[in-house]
């Protein structure tokens, strides 16, 4: 297992190789949205700003520069951003 870099929406969290970016996200204790989990509906979507992942079959639409958290997985270190600051940045945000 390849450990990695995840930055979202500037904060530095670790990750790996193996398992797709929502649910990382998620066991780092941030809590982006989501709704189906296997790229139907694009609640996930977010912006792939640096470094490579793989992508899984989705039926989401996705701009150029775009990937779905949960049918992606990071293959190097990565800087991400949604649109919204996820729940618990929002409040390490506004506990600091
Ligand atoms: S949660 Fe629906 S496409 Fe990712």
């Amino acid at each position: 297992m390849t450990r990695i870099t995840i930055e979202v929406n500037g904060i530095m969290v670790g990750g790996n190789t193996h398992q797709n970016l929502l649910e990382q996200l998620e066991d780092a204790g941030i809590q982006p949205e989501y709704q189906c989990r296997n790229g139907m509906c694009g609640a996930c979507r977010c912006k792939l700003n640096q470094g490579s992942v793989t992508q899984g079959e989705s039926m989401a639409f996705v701009m150029p520069g775009e990937i779905l958290a949960c049918q992606s997985a990071p293959q190097t270190d990565v800087s991400i951003a949604f649109d919204y600051q996820p729940a618990d940045i929002k409040k390490q945000v506004n506990e600091a």
